[in-house]
């Protein structure tokens, strides 16, 4: 059924949110202040029309620059100019923080987007009539939308497309493999390093297939499951002083620019802290950097992580880092293990950190940094730090995931 309706604002999701109705209708692709023509969308939540036209544009609708743009779910806003985009972002976490009753200053958006995404998750699905989609996800469903080309990636991934359609091609090729194949590929300083997932147990000569197309395709390294297929260069990112191997599928921030923004931005309110702690360490951008004037402790549950950062703490001329494996959801430090440090830098996952918080509320560290990638975990967190007595300084938003809701955040906190 065909409806008319005006849009009153975009909601933190990036949708046009109308409530002419009385009750919030959802509409992907429209602005505030506009009339749309749109319909209901068959098995979608009954609260999202889809944009059939838009009869009055905001002034501030510009022309998407990628074709996939409205079907691919990658991108959620490259209609909006820069300026109207960067204020509704930064209202993101604003709103977030009110919401929770957090009164704190929240910076200007920090842009990061930088050379654009070093890393991309491709998935390889059948579609109708047997016909291979090697993509990403369409807007809210598990149909994947057929890509060869994206404008947001890093020139570094240049023939990550390419490479992942053909390694899909050989891995479903007389049906070999039928189930979703997810392809991660990441840009590293020896080329693409891919991690398949997905196939299952692959017979052996299907395994050669795979390290051929990985010769072909220059792929630094091909991992099935994390495990080797090929490795042509070790697929290394330099960090700081430090050269890091990484481990396959561990985590990385997405631009190189928004790992560098938020080392910087953790340095500076780190300051002069001696002994730092550095929880949910990764493979230690923050670490490494912070290594050049400080003694570190580092945790973090991926293993691989964390020998990835241990091998590059050997670096000529930074101070020791201790890193080690520990979950700090099931085992979080404790007040007497916290007692020593001078500072502590916290970037969990999108759960947040609740346990650790908690512990960190009770424990007499100074300085507490945090770098979140979810607005809400981070309120409840900074919530517990403050009832236990820390004053929550300004909060910088970092927009990483430009085109996307997704906000990081760093924050400081100070007793
Ligand atoms: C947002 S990433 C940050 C990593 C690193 N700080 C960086 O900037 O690359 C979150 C990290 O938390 C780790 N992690 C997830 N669950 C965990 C847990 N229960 N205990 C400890 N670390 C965990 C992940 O392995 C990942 O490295």
């Amino acid at each position: 059924m065909v409806e008319r309706l005006t849009i009153d604002h975009v909601g933190h999701r990036g949708d046009g949110v109308s409530l002419a109705t009385g009750e919030a209708i959802y509409v992907p692709y429209a602005l505030g202040g506009e009339t749309v023509e749109v319909d209901h969308v068959v098995g979608h939540h009954p609260d999202r029309r889809k944009l059939l036209a838009v009869d009055v544009a905001n002034p501030e609708r510009i022309k998407p620059f990628c074709p996939h743009f409205g079907v691919c779910g990658g991108c959620a806003i490259q209609h909006w100019a820069a300026e109207p985009y960067h204020a509704w972002k930064r209202g993101i976490v604003v709103e977030a923080l009110a919401q929770a009753g957090l009164d704190c200053e929240v910076a200007p958006l920090v842009d990061a987007h930088g050379a654009g995404r070093r890393r991309i998750t491709l998935h390889g699905r059948f579609g109708t009539h047997d016909v291979l989609k090697v993509g990403f996800s369409a807007t809210s469903s598990h149909d994947v939308i057929p890509i060869h080309r994206c404008p947001i990636l890093d020139p570094a991934l240049e023939g990550a497309l390419e490479a992942a359609w053909a390694l899909a091609e050989q891995l479903t090729s007389k049906m070999a493999v039928t189930k979703p194949l997810d392809i991660q590929v990441t840009a590293t300083a020896n080329g693409l390093d891919v991690d398949v997932r997905g196939s299952g147990p692959l017979p052996t000569p299907l395994v050669t297939v795979l390290s051929r197309v990985a010769e072909q395709h220059g792929l630094a390294r091909l991992t099935r499951h994390g495990e080797l297929v090929l490795q042509r260069l070790p697929p290394t990112l330099r960090i700081g002083r430090a050269e890091v191997t990484l481990p396959p599928g561990s985590f990385l921030q997405a631009t190189v620019a928004g790992e560098e923004m938020l080392a910087v931005l953790v340095a500076e309110r780190v300051g002069k802290a001696r002994e730092v702690l550095d929880l949910f360490c990764g493979v230690g951008p923050f670490a490494l950097r912070l290594a050049e004037k400080s003694r570190i402790a580092a945790y973090d549950s991926d293993a691989g992580a964390v020998a990835a950062l241990a091998k590059a703490a050997r670096t000529p001329g930074l101070k020791p880092i201790k890193a080690e494996p520990r979950d700090l959801f099931r085992r979080p430090l404790v007040p007497q293990e916290l007692r020593d440090f001078d500072a502590v830098v916290f970037d969990p996952p999108r759960q947040g950190a609740q346990a650790q918080a908690l512990k960190l509320a009770e424990s007499k560290v100074p300085v507490v940094v945090a770098v979140s990638c979810n607005v809400a975990t981070f309120a409840r967190d900074a919530r517990l730090l403050i009832d236990g007595g820390y004053k929550l300084e300004t909060v910088v938003p970092v927009d990483q995931f430009r085109h996307t809701p997704h906000v990081e955040l760093v924050a400081k906190f100070k007793r």
